[in-house]
């Protein structure tokens, strides 16, 4: 009688795994690899053209980094456009007060905090659209405030 006790129990682990592997595997076309954040001085991010000027910049082959703005209420660029099967950089920060950056059905997601820069790492791989939602409190326009991240 142990002995199917111990075939049920290690069936119902073999079956656990599986399930685990594929669940991994069919997860949506970004995954976020890190998130990060950085302090930067509000004052030098004021200078910085990269945020005074939000947008995509290829690094590598197939590497880009965005540097995205938030503020009340929308984000910036919108869209953030990246190519498929690439590594990208997300660069976030807020010209006014504290937001969210989260890449709607995705697990990238960060707060957003004026004179901080948040970094969140994605590898996207087939072309898909994402919405980009905020999930702080930031003032009346907080619901209606949405990005566009487009998978090319
Ligand atoms: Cu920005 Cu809520």
């Amino acid at each position: 009688a142990y002995e199917k006790l111990w075939l049920a129990l290690s069936i119902v682990l073999i079956l656990a795994l599986i399930g685990t592997v594929t669940y991994g595997a069919v997860g949506p076309g970004v995954a976020m690899v890190a998130d990060t954040q950085q302090t930067v001085d509000s004052g030098a991010l004021d200078e910085d053209e990269r945020f005074s000027e939000p947008r995509v910049e290829q690094v590598g082959e197939n590497e880009y980094e965005a540097y995205v703005v938030a503020y009340q209420f929308a984000f910036e660029p919108s869209p953030i456009v990246v190519p498929a099967n690439s590594t990208v950089t997300l660069h976030v920060t807020s010209r006014d007060v504290i937001h969210g950056f989260e890449v709607a059905g995705t697990n990238a997601n960060t707060m957003v905090v004026p004179g901080e820069v948040s970094e969140i790492t994605v590898e996207t791989d087939e072309p898909a659209e994402y919405g980009i939602v905020c999930n702080e409190y930031c003032g009346a326009g907080h619901h209606v405030m949405e990005g566009k991240l487009h998978v090319v």
